[in-house]
């Protein structure tokens, strides 16, 4: 009977590592869909190029094509699959696709003629299309009530997919009933979005007003707008928070914003229901800080960000590690970064400000609202800054966004 008790214990880890191992495999492939690498490999381009060294033939175009093919097969895109050589120039993108033989984005022709004021419909999308030929738009913001049917987000865990936590948001998305903007903003053709960051960079920039002038304005965890309305604006269309970094008093929450649930950790979705059901919060011990014990929002003013914007930014844009889809060291990315990938799904164009820390000058302040240096943000186990940062500079230098504050 003990022997047998051992062996089982034994065999029932071994069966649901080997199972793990197994299923994760499938979800990578299942999931990124990847292609094997032979078609990036530089060698095959050597290859296919030395095979054709004969003295041309002019009447056969034939050499020409292997030639350019054999070109795009080199290293044109880097490890994430974004272009190699971003000179910022709109035509010089839609040349080096249109030999792909995929959507030759002609986006000097469609876009140019526009002003900078007029909202430029699917410029983002096709921006990031340009760099980043990967790139499928549609992806909804928030979770609705048939959020299942989500398939690459149903296999993962949070903070990269919802798996195991189907009920509790079946029961919180029962309650709150909207699972969209609001109908005005549903109902633009054309929307601009700016994602307000909380750098120390936004400080004392006067950008207040260039803001506001923004459709959807996103604003993260508990960056406040009273006392600072010059520099950040006063407008904010949602506030994309996780309970750790939502507002703990009730009297600084603005009115008529979302509030835009992240989750990084099962137990973030219970907090959620208790906020949601005005539940008195128990169980708080999993929290890394204190977390808000009251949510002054109604639950038709209250969304779940959609976890496929956190899974695509950390594994897909930033290239963190995977982990088998789970959270580990350094593969979290920062909500600013998810507030963009979700941005680029859903709005026409986008803007950020406030981004940027420059770890060189560790006693510039962190926030734009408080003194906590930027040395502080050293210590974090979660997130990989520089990596993030590449991820961003190749969005800024392509334009697919526009950094207001100039600090990424
Ligand atoms: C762009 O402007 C030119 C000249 O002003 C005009 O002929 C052309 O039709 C415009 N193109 C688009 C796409 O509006
Ligand atoms: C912004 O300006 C105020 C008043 O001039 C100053 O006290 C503050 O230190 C400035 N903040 C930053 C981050 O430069
Ligand atoms: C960030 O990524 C780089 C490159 O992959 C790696 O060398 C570094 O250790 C990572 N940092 C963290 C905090 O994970």
């Amino acid at each position: 009977m003990k022997a047998t008790h051992k062996l089982l214990f034994v065999l029932c880890p071994m069966l649901v590592l080997v199972f793990i191992y197994y299923s994760s495999g499938k979800l990578h492939l299942h999931v990124w869909g990847q292609k094997p690498h032979v078609d990036v490999e530089p060698t095959v381009s050597l290859t296919v190029t030395k095979a054709k060294p004969k003295p041309k033939v002019t009447t056969e175009p034939e050499p020409e094509a292997v030639v350019s093919e054999g070109q795009v097969v080199g290293s044109v895109y880097d490890q994430q699959g974004f272009v190699l050589k971003l000179d910022g120039k709109l035509d010089s993108l839609a040349s080096s696709r249109s030999h792909l033989g995929k959507r030759p984005v002609d986006l000097v022709y469609k876009y140019d003629n526009l002003s900078s004021e007029s909202c430029k419909p699917g410029y983002a999308a096709a921006k990031m299309s340009a760099v980043y030929p990967k790139f499928v738009k549609p992806a909804p913001m928030f979770l609705d009530r048939n959020f299942k049917r989500l398939g690459k987000v149903s296999s993962f865990l949070p903070p990269f997919g919802f798996k195991t936590q189907e009920r509790i948001i079946d029961t919180i998305l029962s309650v709150t009933k909207n699972y969209g903007l609001s109908p005005e903003l549903e109902s633009l053709s054309c929307k601009r979005c700016i994602i307000v960051g909380n750098g120390g960079i936004l400080a004392n920039k006067s950008l207040g007003s260039r803001i506001d002038e923004y459709d959807i304005v996103v604003r993260l965890n508990e960056a406040p707008v009273s006392g600072y309305t010059r520099d950040v604006g006063t407008k904010t269309t949602m506030r994309i928070t996780y309970p750790e970094g939502a507002i703990q008093k009730p009297e600084r929450y603005e009115k008529d914003s979302l509030f835009v649930f992240s989750a990084f950790k099962p137990l973030d979705f219970k907090w959620l229901r208790q906020m949601i059901f005005r539940e008195k919060l128990q169980g708080t011990e999993g929290f890394w800080k204190s977390v808000a014990r009251y949510v002054p929002r109604e639950p038709s003013e209250m969304r779940i960000l959609n976890p496929y914007f956190i899974q695509e930014a950390a594994f897909q844009f930033i290239g963190l590690p995977l982990n088998n889809g789970l959270m580990g060291k350094g593969n979290i990315p920062t909500l600013g970064t998810v507030a963009i990938t979700m941005a680029l799904h859903n709005c026409d164009e986008v803007a950020v400000a406030g981004f940027g820390y420059d770890m060189n000058t560790p006693h510039a302040p962190l926030h734009y609202y408080e003194t906590v240096k930027m040395s502080a943000i050293k210590e974090s186990w979660t997130h990989n800054i520089s990596k993030e940062k590449e991820f961003l500079q190749k969005l800024v230098k392509a334009n697919v966004i526009t950094d207001l504050t100039k600090g990424i």
